[in-house]
């Protein structure tokens, strides 16, 4: 494959909304059969953030697109396309990237919902790099924002203890000179689509036919297939994207992988032979906030991991659909 043409991509702003309200594993046990130490031991989650009402995924990636443009030194009428990645919309249209640039004031900016589950982020980058190579944006607003608490079986332990609430927004400029993504891979299985699904479609309704069944309005996982899945998808995106930026896995300053469980985590540092310190987690303080993960996680990364310009970092998720994708890009 041919190597992309520069970029110039630069995060020239990244920011995040964490709804105040926590949810511990010690407050779990209380609704369900669960213990903190199975929870911790298990995925590494100690608490979680849980919306109120108000914060609909809207509410959220709202306020951290906001305070992604302040630091990108921008307003909302720069923006040349709006991307918001969710699983938790709150309506199939408008989207929510339509809701989220209606609040920011960024009138006539184009602006689309784009849907990979937990891998949402990072297909919307992949997506805006297209627009800054060519030279047809300069500034984009990637916002990843979930409220799967709305959509969690409160009484299945095998799910309920996963999942978080939050959004994460990053704001990115085409700065010519620089290679900005390096590669990237990006791909879909959509027959193995049973392993982890959310059929919130009750809506769907033919006039001419019987109801349909109930289908579930949860989120419904094969929890140990995803987890297997989960570490082989992401090690083998990495090492592609690895290969075609032609760049050793010893020049990465810092891998941000999606934050589901701290052991799918650890099992992908070690298949990639990567030093663990040098992996960014958060997992333990927020849960899986699918599309939200990898935003929320840049935007902690920059000052923990102390990023500096020119870093190499790379990106890797995975999710529902199934669908993967990993990005090599310059801090
Ligand atoms: N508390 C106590 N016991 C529980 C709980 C709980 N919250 N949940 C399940 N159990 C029980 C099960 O009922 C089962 O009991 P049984 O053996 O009597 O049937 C047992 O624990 C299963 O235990 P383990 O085999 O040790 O569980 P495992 O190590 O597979 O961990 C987990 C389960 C955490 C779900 C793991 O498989 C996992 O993380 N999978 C990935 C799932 C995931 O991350 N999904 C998110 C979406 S995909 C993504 O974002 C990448």
């Amino acid at each position: 494959m041919p190597s992309l043409p520069d970029s110039g991509l630069r995060v020239a702003g990244t920011g995040a909304y964490l709804p105040a309200r926590v949810l511990s594993n010690h407050d779990l046990e209380k609704l369900v059969e669960t213990s903190d130490e199975w929870i911790f031991t298990r995925t590494g989650i100690k608490e979680r953030r849980i919306a109120s009402e108000k914060e609909t995924s809207t509410f959220m990636g709202v306020a951290a697109a906001r305070q992604a443009l302040a630091r990108a030194k921008i307003q909302a009428t720069d923006l040349d396309l709006i991307l918001a990645a969710t699983v938790t919309p709150e309506s199939f249209f408008p989207s929510t990237a339509c809701r989220i640039s209606a609040e920011l004031g960024a009138s006539g900016c184009p602006a689309l919902d784009v849907q990979a589950a937990c891998s949402g982020f990072v297909y919307a980058l992949i997506l805006a790099n297209q627009f800054l190579s060519t030279g047809t944006a300069k500034n984009i607003l990637i916002i990843g924002t979930e409220r799967l608490s709305s959509v969690v079986d409160w009484r299945d332990r095998n799910t309920c203890v996963l999942f978080g609430d939050g959004a994460g927004a990053v704001v990115l400029r085409r700065e010519p000179g620089r290679k900005g993504m390096l590669a990237f891979d990006w791909g879909a299985e959509g027959s193995s689509a049973d392993l982890l699904h959310l059929s919130n479609m009750q809506a769907r309704m033919n006039p001419l036919t019987p109801p349909a069944p109930a289908t579930p309005e949860c989120i419904v996982m094969a929890g140990k297939e995803i987890f297997k899945q989960a570490v082989t998808a992401m090690a083998d995106s990495a090492k592609r994207t690895l290969e075609k930026a032609g760049v050793p896995l010893s020049d990465v300053k810092c891998v941000i992988s999606h934050q589901a469980n701290i052991r799918i985590i650890d099992a992908l540092v070690e298949k990639l032979k990567f030093p663990r310190e040098r992996c960014f987690a958060n997992v333990h303080r927020y849960g899986n906030m699918s599309a939200a993960c990898i935003p929320v996680a840049l935007h902690e990364a920059g000052p923990e991991m102390n990023l500096q310009p020119g870093d190499k970092v790379l990106l890797v998720a995975f999710g529902g659909g199934l669908t993967w994708a990993s990005a090599l890009i310059e801090w």
